[in-house]
């Protein structure tokens, strides 16, 4: 039978923001509710100590990224819904594949350059070298559960095909076992930054960028009225930033409206972008205030949240244990010998 698992990865970084949702997380509902995939889904605390971050906060921020899955309509009896840290073979697995993965390869990952420069212009700068290994527990993360299918968004297109390349640099070494992971991407893989269209919306730009998911209806209005557009001169072509708003508007199910300006925009009059960006920002306000609503009732049962956490770590253990055993005999090493 064709692969039928599933499985992405999301940092426990803050608010999750509607780059994330359309790039990546929607698609992780919509692969749990068409029914035939085995879906899992994690939160991955150890890839949020790769840059500086605050100890007493991760634990927090770790439980309400699962919240919010959850508001986004993940569901714990359709999905395995669990938190990187608690199933423990994910390290073990990277440092296995640690020795199968090229410090080349690693080097040319282009997000460690990114990062790794962004940190450089810091005070007190620190590059980890877990930053610089991060796609080998990706990599594991992914394998662990022997997954083929990863919904993620443009940018980790580069760390999946690290993956696919760690995966069969095993099989070709130990006997084949690993499936080579493909990335599956949504319409919108890459949202742009609202107040700087030449990058991807990123909470590494600051608020402005972003609308995150659970904004207030003010909020919303004010970040989508402020998105960078263009003059509007029918002589000039229109700009990334209003391409950007038009996907948005599609990517809340408003495709015939998305139409319909690009049809008035086609005539060749000066474009006007005030009914543009008011469409946008109520398409907005409805999604962000339903998943509000969702998140708040989530919440409001803590213990619930925390027996779903701790029954999630152990369907996924289950899995990774199984990987474990197969990977510690395949590689030779003493763990799980009949010694
Ligand atoms: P992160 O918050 O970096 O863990 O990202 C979570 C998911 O959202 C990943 O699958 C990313 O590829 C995706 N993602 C992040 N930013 C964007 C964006 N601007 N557009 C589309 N997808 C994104
Ligand atoms: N690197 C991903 C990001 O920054 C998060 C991630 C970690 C992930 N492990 C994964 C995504 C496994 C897909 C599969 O967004």
């Amino acid at each position: 039978m064709e692969n039928n698992i599933v499985f992405s990865g999301i940092q426990p970084t803050g608010e999750m923001h509607i780059g994330n949702y359309f790039g990546a997380v929607a698609n992780y509902v919509r692969l749990q509710n068409v029914g035939q995939y085995q879906t899992i889904y994690c939160v991955v605390d150890l890839h949020a100590m790769t840059t500086p971050y605050d100890p007493s906060a991760l634990r927090r921020n770790s439980e309400q990224m699962f919240i919010d899955l959850l508001a986004c309509g993940l569901d714990t009896d359709r999905s395995i819904v669990f938190v990187q840290s608690m199933v423990p073979e994910h390290t073990e697995l990277a440092w296995i594949f640690s020795c199968v993965c090229s410090y080349g390869d690693l080097t040319r990952q282009t997000q460690f350059k990114e990062k790794s420069e962004q940190l450089e212009g810091k005070q007190d700068a620190f590059i980890s070298a877990g930053l610089f290994t991060y796609p080998v527990l990706q990599a594991a993360d992914i394998l662990l559960y022997r997954a083929a299918n990863v919904p993620v968004g443009q940018d980790q297109k580069q760390h999946l095909e690290l993956s696919r390349t760690i995966a069969n640099r095993f099989n070709n070494q130990f006997g084949e076992y690993f499936p080579e992971p493909q990335m599956l991407a949504t319409e919108t893989p890459k949202l742009l930054a609202l107040n700087d269209p030449t990058k991807k919306m990123s909470k590494s730009l600051g608020p402005k960028s972003y609308v995150g998911l659970f904004d207030d209806e003010q909020t919303v209005r004010s970040k989508v009225r402020a998105a960078v557009t263009d003059t509007g001169d029918p002589d000039t072509p229109i700009s990334d930033g209003v391409r950007n708003l038009l996907s948005i508007l599609r990517a809340c199910g408003h495709h015939d409206q998305a139409e319909a300006f690009e049809r008035e925009y086609a005539q060749g009059n000066p474009r006007r972008y005030a009914p543009l960006k008011d469409a946008v920002a109520d398409a907005l306000v409805a999604l962000t205030h339903a998943l509000r609503m969702r998140r708040a009732e989530i919440a409001a049962d803590p213990q619930r949240v925390r027996r779903l956490i701790r029954e999630g770590a152990e369907k996924a253990r289950a899995i990774a244990q199984q990987t474990m055993r197969d990977v510690r005999r395949l590689t030779g090493v003493m763990a799980g010998s009949d010694l």
